[in-house]
């Protein structure tokens, strides 16, 4: 959608504090852990737990949530393919603010295309950690927290992610969460895990 600069007479001004002072104050680096997967799989809960893991332990962190999102900066967005890839350019903009800021962000978007996810990487560098939180759709369809697989299947939900629109779960995340099968905590830990070998965490 945007990808081109549509203003002129705009000049990059450079920053006074980098990432690296900010990682250095934090004594962690920044990077952002991109987790998606089908509506109920456990993204947000997962994002949530760690976040709050990595607060009590001092880091700066924060979650970018897709419920949320789409409550403010993105309330103009509906699910249309369209509206979806615009909705994932956008986070992956705002993930690379935080990350530029020094934080270890936590997004949390079914984000069902691999073109925008790739994109999103392609913002955030190196440190963008995608995680695949794995969850079959019958058990997500089982949990239905919020009855909207039930909507889906009665079509009164169109282009319901899983039953009436595409998922295109990663080829080669950096992590598999089987939240199926998995507590919230195991799973916690072991992004922490993660973090921790990938040097961006020292030991908790
Ligand atoms: S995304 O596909 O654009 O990445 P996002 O994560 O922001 O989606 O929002 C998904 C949330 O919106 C779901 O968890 C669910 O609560 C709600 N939702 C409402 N309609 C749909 C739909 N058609 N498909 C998927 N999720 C939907």
């Amino acid at each position: 959608m945007a990808d081109q600069i549509k203003a002129t007479n705009i000049k990059w001004h450079h920053e006074t504090v980098t990432q690296k002072d900010r990682e250095a104050n934090n004594g962690h680096e920044a990077a952002v852990l991109w987790f998606t997967g089908l509506s109920a799989s456990g993204k947000s809960t997962i994002a949530q737990a760690l976040q709050a893991v990595l607060f009590e332990h001092h880091c700066q962190t924060y979650v970018l949530d897709g419920d949320n999102i789409r409550h403010g900066l993105n309330k103009d967005l509906g699910f249309s393919p369209e509206d979806r890839e615009e909705n994932i350019r956008r986070i992956g903009e705002v993930a690379a603010l935080f990350m530029d800021a020094g934080m270890i962000v936590n997004t949390a978007f079914i984000s069902p295309y691999r073109a925008d996810r790739d994109k999103a990487r392609g913002l955030c560098g190196e440190r963008f950690i995608e995680i695949y939180v794995h969850c079959p759709v019958e058990v997500c369809e089982e949990r239905d927290p919020k009855g909207l697989y039930k909507k889906a299947r009665a079509g009164t939900i169109p282009e319901f992610t899983g039953i009436s629109a595409p998922y295109e779960a990663p080829e080669n995340p950096e992590l598999t969460l089987n939240a199926a099968e998995h507590s919230v905590e195991e799973c916690v830990g072991q992004v922490v895990a993660y973090l921790q070998a990938r040097g961006i965490l020292k030991k908790l």
